[in-house]
């Protein structure tokens, strides 16, 4: 299955219903791309702006041999692009290992990236195979690549110059065919300001960048992901959820979810359990208040006043609103940003007007009643 056809796939699973409001939700569910033809394990969704853009670096990177450096907050899905870009890889059927840099106890991590010789230390009581050789002909995935200890960084460099290891206490080097991608939730250039990485290291890994951008900047992504994540965890636990209520929707999209969308999967799991009903209300979704403020939106109230209105702005609560409200979503198709677009108001705003004025959205924000193909 090619890339465009399984975005094309499942925009016309999601987009030839009427079922979800925004635009159809993209996605890219990464397969080999030649030789070897397996189910999808990788699926990601997306509707902004920048998670297209960061479909297409998937799909480009994927085509190239030389390291990619993933940056992003944690919970933004870094991890799942990096298994994205190696299951569209040429190196798909090739085996893909991943190496928690922050999990590892520094003593370990020589052992465990470069493997080691019996007799080279105390207990080395068989030759061992490290992850780099594992990964041989596959992908090597390097997670929070700032928390690797200095002196190990300097092995790595000449491995991602020279194309082979040394085995801890062996003296014969090894070829070995492995591409790296590593990922990072710090900033780089401060790390190395702080000799905490080697600036050299750096330049060899961040040949490709992909930053995955935080979610409370991703216009139109939590609507499509809080609707898929509920559909999935619906189906394990076995219960009709249609959708959320215009409250608890609202509530979402206002929320700046500091845990990205792993904390929305852990609010949508909770939700599921919590709900009484087949909606998910806001009560349900127990959202904290954010601790600290966090910056605001892309979505700036600037450009928002700057994108005029092409309908008369109604009066909060007055018998226009709802009149002016039906007739936005009746031009935009039941496309929230449009129809927000055109009452001037911001998505999170719309939600609570729909909530004011008793606007019955739950037949357009329903679930998706069948998985398209290949979901997992
Ligand atoms: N765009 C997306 N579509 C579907 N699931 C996603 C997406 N982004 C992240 N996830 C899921 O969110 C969780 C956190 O993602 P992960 O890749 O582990 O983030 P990070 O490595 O940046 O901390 C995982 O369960 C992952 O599958
Ligand atoms: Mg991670």
């Amino acid at each position: 299955m090619s890339s465009s056809r399984s975005i094309m796939h499942l925009r016309d699973a999601a987009g030839g219903s009427t079922q979800i409001p925004t635009t159809s939700p993209s996605c890219i569910a990464p397969t080999a791309g030649g030789a070897v033809a397996k189910s999808p394990t990788v699926f990601m969704v997306g509707n902004s702006a920048a998670m297209l853009e960061v479909f297409e670096q998937v799909r480009r990177f994927a085509a190239c041999e030389v390291p990619v450096l993933i940056t992003g907050e944690s919970g933004t899905g870094k991890e799942l692009v990096a298994r994205a870009i190696h299951e569209r890889s040429r190196r798909a059927g090739g085996p893909y290992i991943a190496l928690n840099c922050a999990a590892v106890p520094a003593t370990l991590i020589a052992s465990e990236l470069f493997g080691f010789e019996k007799g080279s230390f105390t207990g080395a009581t068989a030759r061992k195979h490290g992850h780099i050789e594992h990964a041989h002909g596959g992908t090597l995935f390097l997670d929070e690549i700032g928390d690797m200890p200095i002196d190990l960084q300097g092995l790595l460099l000449r491995f991602l110059q020279e194309g082979e290891i040394l085995r801890v206490g062996g003296r014969q080097p090894i070829k070995v065919d492995v591409r790296i991608v590593a990922a990072t939730n710090v900033r780089m250039r401060e790390a190395i300001a702080a000799g905490k990485l080697r600036e050299d290291l750096y330049y060899r890994l961040n040949v490709l960048s992909l930053h995955l951008p935080p979610l409370r900047e991703r216009d139109g992504d939590v609507e499509v992901l809080a609707t898929y994540f509920l559909r999935q965890i619906g189906r394990e636990l076995g219960r009709e959820l249609r959708g959320f209520t215009p409250a608890a929707m609202a509530a979402m999209l206002s929320y700046p979810w500091p845990g990205n969308v792993r904390e929305l999967i852990a609010t949508i799991r909770r939700a599921a359990v919590l709900a009484n009903g087949p909606l998910v209300d806001l009560a349900d979704l127990r959202l904290d208040p954010p601790v600290a403020p966090l910056p605001p939106p892309s979505t700036s109230r600037a450009a928002l006043r700057q994108s005029r209105p092409r309908l008369p702005r109604p009066k909060p609560g007055s018998d226009g609103e709802r009149e002016a409200i039906l007739q936005a979503l009746q031009q935009s198709g039941f496309n929230m940003t449009r129809t927000a677009q055109l009452l001037g108001v911001a998505r999170a705003t719309l939600y609570r007007m729909l909530e004011r004025n008793r606007i019955e959205l739950t037949q357009y924000y329903s679930v998706q009643p069948q998985a398209p193909d290949g979901v997992p």
